[in-house]
């Protein structure tokens, strides 16, 4: 089939790249003429593993091109996917449904033929209606129809989510286009993904609440880490036990730091904007984000109890920057609260990404990029594991570190407490 994606950023690049693999043609555009110039030239601009090779074999294999002709891209393909952002508003709680009605308004331009028009981004329930209302403004409603199908890939995992997704969820009443969607996504349908047609509403609805059941169990094992501190319980203990009951299920039950990402803080927000309209009290959703809020702060308490309370000119270590491991995302990460309050009083901060130098901290008074582990934590009386990269995972401490008495702070229980007591390091983890 003939696909254009709108928006090549983490959703449309990656959905984009795996459908030509599929053997579809793929169109990926973007407004920015950037992004666009490095990926004809095989720059990819986002970190994610395989993204690279699964680009390259496709774009040279011309199913997969790039473009900044939105109107030429969208006439040249029978399905459109929108995979544009929709950040929380300045408010800091409203979605910015801008970009969303921007590309509504340039495809009600571009239509001359029937054109399959597949929301992906993650929105408020009826923006699928609105972006209808916009292009009929314009178009005969024969000739377009309008379908959710909301995107469930995480990053860093983002091929192989993508390609071996739990489910498809397709919303829409429109019976020729449910047929030609289970078409399109057959090959994932017969590796075992559940296809699921919906009405429209029903699966704007299913992507908020699955984003804002996830943030809860991150936040519900976070709190339960507090007790367990203060109960002398391993976490990781209680974590095990209770994910092994299937009806809870292990996975995003790991205690770390508040979650963060492009995702989870907008949509929590999203669906408690949505229902505050409809005077309807998400109160579980409510509290779940005042403590993923609160939880920066917390750990940063935990810091100073670590330091004993003597912050001032302690070098400290940041191992990952970015919200989780195996992605270059910064967006909400709890490194952009933990950072520059550590700064104020007085820490001097050095920190190594796998991903590289971090723009966010580009030209902060002391913050130092290191470009290796080693001369990252060299000098450190602090090294806080803040992400899970399998290059943090064996790491030679007490021959690196000069400071003899350096602590760590592994805020992602990656090492085993019983070892660091053994080998005599100061080490600290999450909930025990
Ligand atoms: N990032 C994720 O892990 C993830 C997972 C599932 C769903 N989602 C959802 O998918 C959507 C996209 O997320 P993302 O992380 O890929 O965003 P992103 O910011 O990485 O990419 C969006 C892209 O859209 C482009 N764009 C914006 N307006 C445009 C226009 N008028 N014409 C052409 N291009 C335009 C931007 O330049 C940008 O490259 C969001 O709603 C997000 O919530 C994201």
């Amino acid at each position: 089939m003939k696909l254009c994606m709108i928006g090549t950023g983490y959703v449309g690049l990656v959905s984009g790249v795996c459908f030509s693999d599929l053997g579809n043609d793929v169109i990926c555009v973007d407004h920015d003429n950037n992004k666009i110039k490095n990926l004809k030239k095989g720059i990819i601009p986002i970190y994610e593993p395989g993204l690279e090779e699964l680009v390259l074999k496709n774009y040279n294999n011309k199913r997969l091109k790039f473009s900044t002709d939105l109107n030429d891209s969208i006439s040249k393909s029978d399905i459109v996917f929108i995979c544009v952002g929709t950040p929380t508003k300045k408010d800091g709680y409203s979605p910015d449904l801008s970009q969303i009605y921007n590309v509504a308004k340039e495809i009600k331009n571009s239509i001359t033929k029937f054109k399959i028009i597949i929301n992906k981004s993650t929105v408020p329930v009826t923006t699928g209606d609105e972006i209808e209302k916009i292009i009929a403004q314009k178009i005969p409603k024969k000739l377009f129809s309008i379908v959710s199908n909301p995107e469930f890939l995480k990053e860093g995992e983002a091929i192989r989510d993508f390609t071996y997704p739990d489910r498809v969820i397709i919303g829409t009443n429109d019976r020729k286009s449910n047929k030609i969607l289970k078409n399109l996504y057959s090959p994932l349908i017969s590796k075992g993904a559940e296809y699921v047609n919906t009405s429209r509403k029903a699966a704007e609805l299913i992507k908020y609440a699955s984003n804002a059941f996830l943030a809860t169990k991150i936040t519900f094992i976070n709190e339960l880490a507090n007790l367990s501190e203060k109960l002398d319980v391993n976490i990781e203990d209680v974590s095990i036990g209770m994910g092994l009951d299937k009806r809870i299920g292990g996975r995003f039950l790991r205690a770390g730091p508040a979650y963060g990402g492009s995702c989870f803080p907008k949509d929590t927000k999203g669906i408690v904007n949505t229902a505050d309209k409809l005077n309807i009290d998400l109160s579980v959703i409510k509290s779940v984000i005042k403590s993923n809020e609160n939880r920066s702060s917390l750990l940063l308490k935990r810091v100073f109890d670590i330091l004993k309370g003597k912050i001032k000119n302690k070098k400290i270590c940041f191992l990952g920057v970015t919200f989780k491991a195996n992605t270059d995302d910064m967006r909400d990460s709890s490194s952009l609260t933990m950072i520059p309050s550590l700064i104020k009083k007085g820490a001097l901060i050095n920190y190594f990404d796998p991903t590289g130098e971090k723009k966010e901290f580009e030209n902060k008074k002391n913050v130092n990029f290191s470009k290796d582990i080693n001369s990252a934590i060299k000098n450190s009386d602090l090294i806080i594991i803040h992400t899970e990269w399998n290059d943090f995972k064996s790491i030679n401490f007490k021959k690196i570190v000069q400071n003899k008495k350096f602590r760590i702070f592994d805020m992602r229980n990656i090492y085993s407490s019983t070892k660091m007591k053994e080998q005599k390091i100061k080490y600290f983890a999450i909930g025990h």
